[in-house]
């Protein structure tokens, strides 16, 4: 059993949220408490404690509701990802054990990652700063790099994935390669690594955790939908190198979606530490999950868009 009992969960309700809590609840052990936004539109589930912070998460706000808490885990959307200075600060003066913080990517301690975006670039900084107050000994933290959820990714048209209008688009060749980790297989990996917390086996203290069910190309992606579907699709393809000139300008510009283009960039063309296998030891199967294949994954996505 792990040592940590109370834990806090920010973004519950989100993509990757709401099944992180799923797979906090099967373990009975754990006291579970999630922390809103007060702008949010969210209906939290009534059975459990929720508290309600302003939209900025103030350090003087959120420490009295870390206090007596052993984790903080963080599964906040994107663009606010900065906002974890203020909320790791809070963490520390509460005397939080350890802090998991918004990641769920690449291995954004990249230099080149973190000047492709600025998600990618404020993931980076909250990693370095989490390790430089684990190594002052303030705090523990550990991260969950999955590189891409493909269920996620067909429902938000990304991968090149535009599934209702059997269309996709190759960024280059397509043979890039990015690895994938289900949505599940992330969540659980996470809660796995802090059931073994005080245990013998407390090996991801401190550490960014590389999980990949698989690692492939956007060939192969398009191979198995159509495999699965049995349709065919109509392809394009962009030169990535000018579409990151351009989408950079675009932001610079104001346009904020433009950031999720080059964060899928960053992926899909293989370049920026998403084949994590590549980037570092994969821990699946340490950490005792459960194995996926491509199309069983693929298969999965699409019944969950409903097209198939
Ligand atoms: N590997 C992948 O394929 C993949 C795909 C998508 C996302 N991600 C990563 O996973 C993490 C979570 O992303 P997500 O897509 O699950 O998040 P999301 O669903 O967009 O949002 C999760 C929660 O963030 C909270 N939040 C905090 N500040 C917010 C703001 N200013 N506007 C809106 N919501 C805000 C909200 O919680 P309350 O409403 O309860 O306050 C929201 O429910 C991010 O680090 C993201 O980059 C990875
Ligand atoms: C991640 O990127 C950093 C910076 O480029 C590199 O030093 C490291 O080896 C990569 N992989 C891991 C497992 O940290």
């Amino acid at each position: 059993m792990s040592t940590f009992k109370n834990i806090i969960l920010i973004g519950a309700m989100g993509s990757i949220g709401s099944v992180v809590l799923a797979a906090l609840e099967k373990e009975p052990s754990f006291t579970i408490t999630l922390v809103q936004r007060a702008s949010s539109k969210a209906t939290m589930p009534a059975h459990l404690k929720t508290i309600t912070v302003s939209n900025s998460y103030p350090t003087n706000e959120l420490i009295p509701v870390f206090r007596g808490q052993d984790v903080v885990i963080n599964c906040m959307t994107s663009l606010s990802v900065a906002d974890q200075f203020r909320i790791i600060d809070a963490a520390i003066a509460a005397g939080v054990r350890r802090y998991v913080p918004s990641e769920y990517g690449l291995n954004n301690t990249r230099r080149d990652a973190q000047a492709l975006n600025l998600v990618f670039h404020d993931k980076g900084k909250i990693q370095e700063y989490l390790r430089a107050k684990a190594q002052s000994g303030v705090i523990e933290w550990m991260s969950i790099s999955c590189g891409m959820w493909l269920r996620w990714s067909m429902a938000n048209d990304f991968l090149g994935m535009h599934i209702g209008e059997r269309r996709f688009v190759f960024w280059d060749d397509g043979e890039g390669y990015f690895s994938c980790t289900t949505e599940e297989n992330s969540a659980q990996g996470l809660v796995n690594a802090l059931l073994a917390a005080g245990t013998d086996r407390d090996d991801w203290k401190n550490t960014n955790i590389y999980l990949s069910d698989f690692a492939i190309t956007q060939k192969q992606l398009l191979e198995a939908i159509e495999r699965i579907q049995g349709v065919k699709y109509t392809t394009e393809t962009i030169d990535s190198y000018s579409f990151i000139k351009e989408k950079q300008a675009a932001v610079a510009a104001g346009d904020v979606v433009g950031t999720f283009a080059l964060i899928e960039t960053g992926f899909v063309t293989g370049r920026y530490g998403g084949h994590l296998e590549k980037e570092g030891e994969i821990q699946n199967d340490k950490l005792g999950l459960p194995k996926k294949s491509l199309d069983e994954v693929v298969e999965a996505a699409l019944k969950a868009y409903g097209d198939i």
